[in-house]
């Protein structure tokens, strides 16, 4: 286990020592802004290599328009998400970095939402120098796998040159080792600056399966209480913190991240409905540049499968299965 915990902690510096500059890129880009005079060295540099900019802000609109077109079904997880990314970039002085536990069922559009979160932050997305995505069945499969990975990039840690608005996500936090996670604590806490860098202004955002049920339990008793669309934050948040602080099998089981309260927000992913599902074919059908043929639509829609076995309100896989499907047809 301290094997383990060593080598994130490695890990996640060895992750903000890839955001170098290229300097030769930088000397021919400032002769040339020189020659130009038109843009500053900063600009002109940056529209060529990829920049750390600490004071910019989330790309709200890019945001709400993204999740709008991609996101379906999850008015709550919307809500909490732009307001809490808003709130935190517009902060000059943020005393601890931004810790998101997104939960909810697969297919219900938790890894979507990251992937939109961290366009709007940095403009390569995932592909970003300074967008660390960490899979737990991936990077963390064995503690003895964790140790070789650990060897494989310690020597990248010498060069730190890192950028303070990095966004860190965890994938398959339900199949992350216990206790594991707890590595990061000091990451996510109140101090000032780790080894001489401040992560303040980092942004952690933690993926999980876990909770799904619990949310699908709050979501059906509100359902068939016929106030489906009444359901709040403050409804799920504190079952949530609660139910993965209790389970075994959350990466967050018995977690001081819970017990210092340094996870900032849960965000719910509500199950998806039957007409979600349709939502994400016909988006499916325009991202592949085909009209929308609702017969089709219906099709893949009715090939799922929903539950509970009486009343099937919620698709089980989400949207998950809706690109294969949609091939087969
Ligand atoms: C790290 O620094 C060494 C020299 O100190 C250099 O050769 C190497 O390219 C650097 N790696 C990164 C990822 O910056
Ligand atoms: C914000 O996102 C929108 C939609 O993706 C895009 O058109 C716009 O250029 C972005 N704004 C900035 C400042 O990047």
């Amino acid at each position: 286990r301290l094997g383990g915990t060593a080598a994130l902690r490695l890990l996640l510096a060895a992750h903000v020592a890839a955001a170098f500059e290229p300097i030769t890129l930088g000397i021919a880009i400032g002769t040339a802004s020189v020659l130009t005079g038109y843009l500053s060295y900063t600009e002109l540099f940056c529209r060529f290599a990829e920049c750390c900019r600490e004071e910019q802000p989330l790309n709200a609109s890019g945001t709400a328009a993204g999740t709008g077109e991609r996101l379906f079904g999850q008015h709550l997880a919307t809500e909490v998400l732009l307001k809490a990314l808003t709130g935190f970039r517009n902060n000059k002085n943020p005393k601890k970095a931004l810790t998101l536990s997104l939960h909810g069922w697969a297919g219900t559009g938790k890894n979507f939402v990251s992937q939109i979160v961290a366009e709007n932050l940095h403009r390569k997305g995932l592909k970003s120098n300074f967008v660390h995505l960490f899979v737990s069945t991936l990077h963390f499969p064995h503690e003895q796998h964790v140790k070789l990975y650990q060897a494989r990039h310690s020597r990248w840690i010498r060069n730190v040159s890192a950028c303070a608005n990095s966004v860190f996500i965890f994938d398959e936090m339900d199949k992350l080792h216990p206790g594991l996670i707890d590595a990061i604590k000091p990451f996510l806490d109140y101090y000032e600056q780790i080894d001489g860098v401040s992560y303040r202004k980092a942004i952690f955002i933690f993926l999980s399966n876990a909770g799904g049920d619990l949310i699908t339990k709050t979501a059906l008793d509100f359902w068939r209480a016929g106030r489906r669309e009444d359901i709040q934050l403050k409804d799920l948040e504190p079952v949530l913190s609660v139910g993965v602080f209790n389970n075994k099998h959350s990466g967050l089981w018995h977690s001081g991240l819970i017990e210092r309260n340094l996870i900032d927000y849960f965000v719910p992913f509500l199950p998806l409905e039957y007409r979600h599902v349709k939502m994400c074919v016909r988006a499916e059908m325009k991202a592949r540049g085909s009209a929308v043929d609702e017969d089709i639509v219906t099709k893949v829609a009715e090939e799922m499968t929903f539950f509970p076995k009486d009343e099937k309100i919620y698709s089980d896989k989400g949207c998950k299965t809706v690109q294969t499907r949609l091939d087969f047809h």
